[in-house]
Order: C-alpha cells, then sequence, then structure tokens
C-alpha cells in the first residue's frame, strides 16, 4: 500500500474484495415509490460509485409493505422490485464499487413521515397530501411516546410470516446482483425492538431475558443465511446503546455480537440510539467526532469480529488514525458523503495517495491527471492554493487574450 495509507488498503470478507474502507453509509432518501427507484436514486447513489467509496450501502429497504418506515422508502418485497435494483446495482459497479443493501422493517416507527417532512408522526396535512397511514407491528403494543402510533403486538403465527419475508427480500437482493446485505437491527425499528427492553415486554419466550430478546434477530439472521450464498458477506448493524436508562448498553451488545457472529454474520456495524421520542435517526443527537467509534473498538477488540465505525467521522485523517490503530475495519460516512459525494477521492489526494487520478472514472480522470501538473507548474494542487495572482497579472493575462482574438 503506497504511504502505508490504510484507509485505502482493500479489505475482504468471504469471497468480496472492498477497493478501500471507505463506506457510504445507509441513509433513507425517502424518495420511492410504492417500493419503487426512481432516477433520483441513480444519480445519488451512482455518485457515491463514482465519487471512489469502496462499498455503497442502499438505504433501508422495506421487506415488506407494512414494514416500510415511510410512505417513501425503498422496497424488496415484491419481485417486481428487483429489475429496478438490478439496474441501480450494475450502475454503481461500473465505477468499481462494491453494492450493499440494508434490509428492514420499521417495527413500530413504521407509517411515519419522511424525515425532510418532518421526522415524526403523520399528520393530517400529510394524509392529505396523499400520504397512507397505517399500523405498525412491534413486539409490544407500546408506542414510542405522545402522538406516534400504537403498533399491534406481534403474534406467534406472524413471526413466521416475517422470518420468511425477510429471508424472501434477501433472495430478492441476491437476484439483484449486491455484493452483500445489511441486516438492520438498529435505530428503534423492529429488530432492535425486539432487542431493547425499552420497546420489547412480551411475556413468552420473544421478551424477558437477554437471550429471549435476542432470539427473533438471531432467527431473522439466520433465515437470511440459509438463502444467500455462502461466499456473500453479510452485515448487521446494530444500536450499541440505546443512551437510555433501562435500555439496552455496550454489554448487551458485546453478548450479541458474539451471537451474531455465530449465525453467520461477518461485521457489525455500530451505530446507536434511535428509541427516543423526539427523533426519527440517532443523526438528530448531538454527538462530539467518532463518538460511536469505541462501540466498533469495543466489539472488535473483545469479540474478533470485524466492525464498521460511524458518526462524526468527517476528515481523511480521522477515518485513517481509526484503521490504522485498529479501531475498526471500515469507516462509514453519512453526512459527509452528502456534503461531498467524491469524499473517497479527495482524501486520497489528502493522504498522498491519488496516483494520478488512475481511481477516477477515465472521462474525468485522464483531464485532471494533466490539470494537476499543469497546477504543481504553477505552485498550486487539487486540494487548494498557496498562490493568489496578482490582480495586476490577471488583466495582463486577459490583456493578451483578447489581444490574441
Ligand atoms: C438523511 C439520513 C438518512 C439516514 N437513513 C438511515 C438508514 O436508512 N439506515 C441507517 O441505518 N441509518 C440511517 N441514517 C444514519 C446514518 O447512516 C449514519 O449512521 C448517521 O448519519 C451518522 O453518521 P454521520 O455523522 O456520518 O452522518 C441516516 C442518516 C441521514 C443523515
Amino acid at each position: 500500500m503506497p504511504g502505508g495509507i490504510k484507509l485505502f488498503s482493500e479489505f475482504s470478507l468471504r469471497s468480496v474484495t472492498l477497493k478501500n474502507r471507505v463506506v457510504i453509509s445507509p441513509m433513507g432518501t425517502y424518495s420511492a415509490e410504492n417500493g419503487n427507484l426512481q432516477p433520483f436514486h441513480h444519480t445519488h447513489y451512482a455518485s457515491f460509485a463514482m465519487g471512489g467509496a469502496g462499498l455503497v450501502m442502499i438505504e433501508q429497504t422495506s421487506i415488506t409493505r407494512r414494514g416500510r418506515v415511510t410512505n417513501g422508502d425503498p422496497g424488496l418485497w415484491q419481485d417486481s422490485h428487483i429489475a429496478g435494483m438490478r439496474q441501480l446495482v450494475s450502475h454503481m459497479k461500473s465505477y468499481g464499487a462494491k453494492a450493499g443493501i440494508q434490509l428492514n422493517h420499521g417495527g413500530r416507527k413504521s407509517s411515519m413521515q419522511r424525515a425532510f417532512r418532518g421526522n415524526g408522526p403523520l399528520t393530517d396535512a400529510d394524509l392529505a397530501s396523499g400520504e397512507e397511514r397505517w399500523t405498525p407491528m412491534a413486539p409490544s403494543a407500546l408506542s414510542l411516546g405522545e402522538g406516534w402510533l400504537t403498533p399491534e403486538a406481534i403474534t406467534l403465527g406472524e413471526l413466521d410470516g416475517l422470518r420468511q419475508a425477510w429471508a424472501s427480500a434477501a433472495r430478492r437482493a441476491v437476484l439483484a446482483g449486491f455484493d452483500l446485505i445489511e441486516i438492520h437491527m438498529a435505530h428503534g425499528y423492529l429488530l432492535q425492538n425486539f432487542l431493547s427492553p425499552l420497546a420489547n415486554q412480551r411475556e413468552d419466550d420473544y421478551g424477558g431475558s437477554l437471550e429471549n430478546r435476542m432470539r427473533f434477530p438471531l432467527e431473522v439472521v439466520r433465515a437470511v443465511r440459509a438463502v444467500v450464498p455462502q461466499s456473500m458477506p453479510l452485515f448487521a448493524r446494530i444500536s450499541a446503546t440505546d443512551w437510555i436508562e433501562g435500555g439496552w448498553t455496550i454489554e448487551d451488545s458485546l453478548v450479541l455480537a458474539r451471537a451474531l457472529s455465530e449465525a453467520g454474520i461477518d461485521l457489525v456495524d455500530c451505530s446507536s440510539g434511535g428509541n427516543l421520542r423526539s427523533g426519527a435517526t440517532n443523526s438528530s443527537l448531538g454527538r462530539g467526532p467518532g463518538y460511536q467509534v469505541p462501540f466498533a473498538e469495543r466489539i472488535r477488540a473483545e469479540t474478533g469480529t470485524p466492525t464498521a465505525a460511524v458518526g462524526m467521522i468527517r476528515t481523511p485523517e480521522f477515518a485513517e488514525r481509526i484503521v490504522q490503530d485498529g479501531r475498526a475495519d471500515l469507516i462509514c460516512l453519512g453526512r459527509q458523503a452528502l456534503f461531498d459525494p467524491f469524499w473517497a477521492h479527495h482524501a486520497a489526494e489528502a493522504l498522498g495517495v491519488n496516483d494520478g487520478f488512475s481511481e477516477w472514472t477515465p472521462q474525468y480522470g485522464w483531464w485532471l491527471n494533466k490539470w494537476s501538473r499543469a497546477l504543481a507548474a504553477n505552485g498550486e494542487t487539487p486540494m487548494g492554493s498557496e498562490v493568489f495572482p496578482e490582480p495586476a497579472a490577471v488583466a495582463a493575462g486577459r490583456r493578451s487574450r483578447s489581444s490574441r482574438a
């Protein structure tokens, strides 16, 4: 690896090798129609792939219609969703990125507002604008808080159907050509509802003790593992802590991570939160740089399972330090990637491992390589310049150009 930079070294799980450790974190865009992808999704996801990330994760994608978090969630609950996904996957892969998909069921947070339309319970105004409201399902009939819908408690018979729905959606993801699948067990959605005592107060084999609360999520992992190729990696995104007294803790997560690994999960993606009444995602929490990295570090060190770190990781130097110090194997970027979809390429330049723009799509790279040499002749670099042209020199340049015309 040039310069010993680990962020841009390969990373392999099962038969999949990522060209670098930069992952675009799953981020809902709430822009699908009846689960179907739209042109927006192609522009959005292809930009990240073109921008050099090793792995681009497609946002939370619903395994059933009722499990949608919002009216705009993409789906893989029926075969007709496969073709659109397949097109997107091949588009992303044409830029050398691997394509992952996060499968989800919204649990008690199903049927809420699209984030950019409020991120709370659906209102009458939302319904008047055409949004549909339905009754969520969850381990217990406990709402997230005042104003939120009260879910129906899932029966034992329904659990069977849900296990099958997870497996069917995973099978469709394989048919669409995804390189890997992430099972969403975080952020207050169905599988985390089972894990957290804040949402699970069942009195059967699926509630009570930690072992019982882990039972359904582990059954889902085994059901998914049984239908995907052995060569395909599986990730699980967890909320390493609820950040709430009496809720899920990092110690619980260590137990879960070991069990996940035995059930066939290859990497634990370490997020947190989601059971707060006030917010749909943990991204609304005000936290410092790398605030969830210690979870990825502990799980990796104490269970031996590879991890991904996420949350307020913004600079190339910080990302590099996390992987270099062995605190996580992969770095997921959320909002920083929205701010700069070409972050990975820019990070390679900043860390001194941009090899003549050879990793860029050639339509850009060929020109940028020449451009960077022209910049260097002026004492400038692609990342910026210490040189500020004197007004007189600019005026002289302008005059000489117009006299040539
Ligand atoms: C617009 C947006 C949508 C998100 N949707 C999802 C999602 O679909 N699944 C998920 O696990 N996390 C989701 N998240 C959380 C991000 O993946 C990430 O964990 C979080 O934003 C923290 O990382 P950051 O500080 O780099 O943004 C979302 C975050 C944002 C900003």
